[in-house]
């Protein structure tokens, strides 16, 4: 008994040292990347792609083999199957515009060490090792250029097919850091010249570093790699995953309950349960989920990075593309109340996810379901001069309950919310206000 509770304390303190890492806040100043970080604090919708050769036998990307699921052999012979014969940039990049992200960030090597570009650096790529024969990355970003979508670049740091990278498997190591330094600037050394093809190549609007847990800041030189990325682009953005040195803060699949504290953050999310194209997981999330989660969100001030797998292929599942539109045609109709909007009122006043135009005037509340009746909102310091159903427009009455003269405490708003104006996913209400929102988050009759 005590082996096993020992046994699961090792496993939660590695579980959250690995969470810490990467959620971790970084040592950027926000007042001095608060400008560049504009256009990311609007976009709330990116999209994410893992594409590598895990997609031929649909196994877990690079950690198959990691976690011995199969030998690295086995693993490594997909590049025998990645084909990209089905490949067409254009029509990704469509589906990407219509699920109204405003940035996609592809995956341009993963831990597995396969780069989807045509890498200099004698190591393992589409180009040379895969019946693809062809640089994969060059033509998208092209695309995303074209449609004006910015353009993210998901770099991994581990390279555990890398002879000079001291991980291998989950209980074999190659060397260690301190035992080899030499071997290990040669990987450094090889590793920042791949980052640089990366930066020359597709001079990507963001970084998006990954598997910066195997090895501290001073071991990565991260300060010296974000100062080599920005001094060839000062606009660049880089996510949080470079120990410390990045802009903005990664949890990944965990929705956070309470308002994060972090200046930008973005969750990354899957739509089934996998990250890259695998056959066999179908659980697949539901447009009705993901886009309650992605207002839920964005009411917090962050970002969602919604993930696709293409197949080898290059054809993009069924299921995943249904998402990407469904979000997309509710997006349309409720732009106003998503993109460019600011995080909204803290719970307690409205239980739901609620969001504010940038002037604060304008107050968006997002209902779950199909529920008709009233709706209530507490503490709200404004007159109100219209509330409105987002999409169609149609206007909606309101009573305030129990406002006592002598008080300061607003009253209770009530909105009725009449049966068949509900959207099919979530329905949202624009509450026009007299003046930027005020709040009265006080005792009430206890002061
Ligand atoms: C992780 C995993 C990886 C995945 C990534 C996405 O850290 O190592 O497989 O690509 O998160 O956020």
């Amino acid at each position: 008994m005590r082996v096993l509770i020992l046994y699961r304390l090792l496993i939660f303190l590695l579980f959250s040292s690995i969470s810490f890492s990467v959620v971790g806040q970084q040592k950027t100043n926000p007042d001095s990347i608060s400008k560049k970080m504009t256009w990311f604090q609007d976009a709330k919708l990116g999209i994410f792609i893992h594409w590598g050769i895990y997609a031929v036998n649909g196994v877990d990307e690079s950690w198959a083999f990691y976690n011995k699921k199969m030998t690295w052999e086995a693993y490594m012979k997909q590049l025998n199957g990645f084909t990209a014969s089905k490949y067409n940039p254009t029509d990704w990049v469509n589906l990407i515009k219509a699920s109204g992200a405003k940035y996609a960030v592809l995956t341009t090597k993963h831990h597995d060490g396969v780069a989807l570009w045509n890498t200099n650096q004698g190591h393992y790529s589409t180009v040379k090792n895969t019946p693809a024969k062809r640089d994969v990355l060059t033509p998208f970003y092209q695309e995303l250029r074209k449609q004006n979508i910015k353009a993210g670049a998901y770099f991994s740091l581990i390279d555990w097919s890398h002879p000079d990278y001291p991980a291998f498997m989950k209980d074999s190591m190659r060397y260690k850091v301190k035992d080899q330094p030499a071997k290990w600037q040669k990987f450094r050394d090889f590793y920042q010249s791949q980052l640089n093809e990366v930066a020359d190549q597709f001079k990507p609007d963001l970084f998006w570093f990954d598997g910066d847990w195997e090895h501290n800041a001073e071991e990565w030189e991260s300060e010296k790699v974000r100062a080599n990325l920005l001094s060839k682009n000062p606009g660049a953005i880089i996510n949080g995953r470079l120990m410390g040195y990045g802009d903005y803060d990664t949890p990944e699949q965990n929705v956070p309950v309470t308002r994060p504290k972090y200046n930008w953050w973005e969750l990354c999310m899957t739509i089934n349960n996998n990250w890259g194209f695998q056959h066999r997981d179908t659980n697949w999330k539901t447009p009705s989920q993901i886009i309650a989660l992605f207002a839920d969100v964005v009411s917090h001030g962050g970002n969602l990075l919604l993930d696709i797998g293409p197949k080898e292929d290059g054809t993009i599942p069924e299921e995943q593309r249904n998402v990407l539109l469904e979000l997309g045609n509710w997006n349309k109709k409720h732009e106003r109340a998503i993109f460019g909007s600011i995080p909204g009122i803290a719970l307690g006043h409205f239980y739901g996810p609620t969001t504010l135009s940038k002037d604060s005037t304008k107050l968006y509340l997002f209902l779950q379901g199909q529920t008709a009746g009233q709706i209530m909102v507490k503490g709200l310091d404004n007159a109100i001069q219209s509330i409105k159903v987002v999409g169609s427009e149609q206007e909606l009455s309101h009573k305030v309950v129990g406002k006592i003269s002598w008080s300061p405490v607003p009253g209770l708003v009530y909105i009725d919310v009449p049966q068949g104006v509900q959207d099919k996913y979530m329905t949202v209400l624009e509450l026009q206000l007299d003046k930027p929102v005020k709040l009265y988050s006080g005792r009430g009759g206890f002061e």
